[in-house]
């Protein structure tokens, strides 16, 4: 494992043109805090979202399926941030099927993609995407037909870079033989280092490596040390210590914390000014996971 001390504040140029700070936001808690709690206060998330833009992140990652009881990332995005601040990056999903009454259909055909696409675009009322991923649901699910599908729409203009979320290294160069690729989205964190190659393989190409779940232990029990003790002597909470370790992982890393409230988003958004010692952040790639 390597890890860098690359300053966490600095701009990455995803896709090689739009410079993002590399603490930006997950929109997937803005309608409800758990999946299957109850809807959010939307005043409440809509203060969330002001407050992440006033604190410098413009990189959003959002999703058309991302609501609940009738409360949506995207709708939320599009009346508080509508007209968009012209730096301001919405990275969207498609790929999972989600019925209105919340329930998961199969993973989205080339023509569900499309709808998605077209249906993110009025959410947000934009006439282009800036980053469109295709969220993959299995490790060994072929690319190719749905990929192409969304590179048709990237050369009619209607999204100008694409990702892919959930993918393997052969996936990741399925795709890259269709259309290039400028953005990965893997679960990964502290506590849980899947496809380690999949990161590697994006940080010698320069493709933004943005992990889901960074902050989660995917419900086991996390270690209280060393994170505590770190935590500590930075006069940090141990959130924004996982977030600064995982931005050291590599230069290439966009971390996308997802909240629902106004303190831990302030929280979050301040690790970008976090860099780790050396000694912690061996400490800390010596986690057991
Ligand atoms: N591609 C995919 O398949 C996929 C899957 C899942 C998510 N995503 C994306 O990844 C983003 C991040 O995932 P996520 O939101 O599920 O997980 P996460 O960012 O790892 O963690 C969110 C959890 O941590 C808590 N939290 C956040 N900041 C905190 C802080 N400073 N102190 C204490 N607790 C804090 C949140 O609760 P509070 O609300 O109480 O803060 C929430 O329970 C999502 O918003 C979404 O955009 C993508």
């Amino acid at each position: 494992m390597t890890t860098t001390r690359e300053n966490p504040s600095a701009a990455f140029l995803l896709g090689g043109d739009l410079p993002v700070a590399r603490l930006g936001f997950g929109a997937m808690r803005l309608p409800a805090r758990e999946i299957a709690g109850p809807a959010n206060d939307p005043e409440t998330s809509a203060a969330v979202l002001r407050r992440a833009v006033e604190l410098g992140v413009n990189h959003i990652d959002t999703a058309w399926f991302y609501f609940h009881d009738g409360l949506s990332a995207n709708g939320l995005i599009r009346r508080v941030l509508h007209p968009y601040p012209e730096d301001l990056v919405l990275a969207v999903k498609v790929g999972p099927v989600r019925h209105p009454d919340g329930s998961w259909g199969a993973p989205a055909g080339p023509r569900e993609l499309v709808a998605g696409v077209h249906r993110t675009l009025r959410e947000l009322g934009q006439d282009r995407l800036d980053l469109v991923y295709l969220r993959l649901h299995e490790h060994d699910e072929a690319v190719a037909e749905r990929f192409g599908a969304l590179a048709a729409l990237r050369e009619e203009g209607l999204i100008r870079h694409l990702g892919l979320s959930n993918t393997t290294t052969g996936q990741l160069a399925s795709a890259q033989r269709i259309a290039p690729v400028a953005a990965v989205q893997n679960m990964y964190g502290l506590f849980h280092r899947r496809h380690p190659e999949v990161l590697d393989a994006c940080t010698r190409q320069g493709i933004a490596f943005v992990p889901f779940f960074s902050l989660e232990s995917l419900g086991r029990p996390e270690p209280a040390e060393p994170l505590a003790r770190i935590a500590a002597r930075n006069g940090a909470s141990p959130e924004q210590v996982k977030l600064a370790w995982t931005l050291a992982r590599s230069p290439v890393v966009l971390a996308i914390p997802g909240t629902s409230s106004v303190a831990h988003v302030e929280d979050n958004i301040a690790a970008a000014e976090l860099l780790l010692e050396p000694e912690d952040l061996a400490a800390l790639d010596a986690v057991s996971t």
